[in-house]
């Protein structure tokens, strides 16, 4: 471990002994994977994990600011747990992560909820143990939302799946599409130098795990920052030769600047799955601008074209937000006709959600709900048609499938992934959790895929 975390978490001692702690995790997987680092760190100063609300000495809420509805979820969890407090007055009640890094939303839950006992934002992660110490000892409301950049190599991290990780490779954001928090929340880039990825990937092989996720705003962007610039398709030559990995997954790509290099590392690599999460937003030129995406719809389904041609079988899923500013009928039918013709596996629709402080912000938002909703509901019956129309071409293929255990909806059937991010179930005595198997597929729907042991 790093000097100075050791030393962060000597000069705090053991004051979780004997206590347990909660983490909520609202948000992106980049915050999942910030809830395990901090479950570490409390874990690493005596805590326990606890299994509810009412058993927890530590109630700690990771949130995230990229629309309303994660930031009204807060509020809703800070109401309910108000009781707990009322009841416990020794039960410390943290709020980390996007939506507290802005000030404005720190301000408004220091004076909404004075049950609160830490506010702290995505840059104090490191600082995690001295702050509970504070909040503990002064029994006073803590807030550190300084945008600091410390180094976080040398967190230790208390990882939640043990076949599949979470690896970040580059922090931050620095394109600001209009509409978008995260640049204010995550700060600028700061690319992990290729050394420590891989051996995090060397020990999390070791460890047992088959897959890991790599992570970032945008991948596209990795070794800007660092010396000799190294590319993010080198990175991934480079670990798909770590031994014992069965599986690289990467995600988000922006489309300004996926390079074909990427393109040809992920064809030739052996364990770099053939999946592009390609975020394209809108498919109206106009659209795209106001945004401030960079690119063109021309651009984005030539890149689709490009990626189809290298790698027979890829699958392309995007984001898609609806109701932007300013958005007419003739653009919605603009992105309707941009899904016909990309024909991703999936898109995940999202209405529109005015974010303070963006330049988006200050337009005027002048679709009633209902529009909103009802283009939603549109986008969103054309791509659920496609989905299962790509998914039946599958029939009848045989494909790998990496086992996850048995399905949580039913309980008679096990589910794995494809390399192309589907979920199948099918059904086998035998539990074969972590294992790769090739499975006939025998039935295709929107979501999913129904197969049987080939
Ligand atoms: N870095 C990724 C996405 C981060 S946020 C990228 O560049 O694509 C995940 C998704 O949330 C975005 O792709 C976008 O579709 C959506 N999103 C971001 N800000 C939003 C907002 N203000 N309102 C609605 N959806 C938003
Ligand atoms: Fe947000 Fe754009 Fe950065 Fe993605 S690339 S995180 S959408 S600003
Ligand atoms: Fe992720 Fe939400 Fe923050 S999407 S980066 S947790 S604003």
């Amino acid at each position: 471990m790093d000097r100075e975390i050791t030393e962060i978490i000597h000069q705090t001692g053991q004051i979780g002994e004997g206590k347990r702690y909660l983490i909520i995790t609202l948000g992106c997987q980049m915050n999942e994977h910030d809830s395990e680092v901090m479950a570490a760190l409390l874990e690493s100063i005596g805590y326990s994990p606890a299994l509810a609300p009412e058993d927890s000495d530590l109630i700690l809420i990771n949130t995230c600011a990229v629309r309303k509805k994660p930031e009204d979820k807060v509020a809703s969890l800070l109401g309910k747990f108000n009781a707990l407090k009322q009841e416990n007055r020794d039960l410390i009640i943290a709020v980390a992560g996007c939506m507290s890094q802005q000030s404005s939303a720190a301000e408004y839950l220091k004076e909404r909820f004075h049950h609160v006992d830490l506010i702290f934002g995505t840059h104090a992660l490191p600082r995690l143990p001295l702050l509970i110490e504070e909040a503990i000892s002064t029994k006073k409301m803590i807030i550190d939302i300084e945008e600091d950049y410390t180094d976080r190599e040398g967190l230790p991290v208390k990882r939640l799946g043990s076949l599949q990780a979470w690896l970040p490779v580059i922090y931050g954001c620095n394109n600001f599409c209009s509409y978008c928090i995260v640049p204010h929340v995550r700060g600028r880039e700061r690319s992990r130098l290729p050394e420590e990825i891989i051996k995090e990937a060397e020990t999390m092989a070791v460890e047992g795990y088959k897959e890991i996720t790599l992570l970032g705003q945008n991948v596209n962007s990795y070794g800007n920052d660092l010396p000799g610039k190294p590319s993010f398709a080198e990175l991934l030559r480079k670990l798909d030769k770590v031994e014992g990995l069965e599986r690289i997954r990467f995600m988000t790509s922006h489309p300004k600047d996926l390079s074909l290099d990427l393109i040809n590392a992920v064809k030739e690599g052996r364990k770099i799955c053939e999946h592009f999460h390609l975020p394209v937003q809108s498919g109206s030129n106009r659209i795209l601008e106001k945004m401030n995406r960079r690119y063109t719809r021309e651009h984005y389904l030539d890149l689709v074209h490009r990626i189809r041609e290298a790698i027979p079988g890829v699958a392309i899923t995007s984001d898609l937000i609806v109701g932007f500013p300013g958005e007419t009928e003739q653009d919605l039918i603009d992105t309707a006709d941009l899904l016909e013709k990309a024909r991703f596996d999936n898109a995940f629709s999202f209405i529109y959600s005015p974010r303070k402080n963006t330049t988006a912000s200050e337009l005027t938002d002048e679709l009633s709900r209902n529009e909103k909703e009802e283009r939603l509901q549109y986008l969103n019956k054309i791509q659920h048609r496609i989905s299962r129309e790509i998914n039946n071409l599958l029939k009848d293929q045989v494909l790998e499938v990496l086992v996850e255990g048995y399905s949580k909806t039913k309980p008679e059937m096990q589910t794995g992934r494809t390399r192309t991010n589907k979920l199948v179930h099918f059904k086998c005595s035998e539990a074969l959790s972590g294992k790769l198997i090739w499975i006939k597929i025998t039935e295709a729907r929107t979501w999913n895929l129904g197969g049987i042991i080939n």
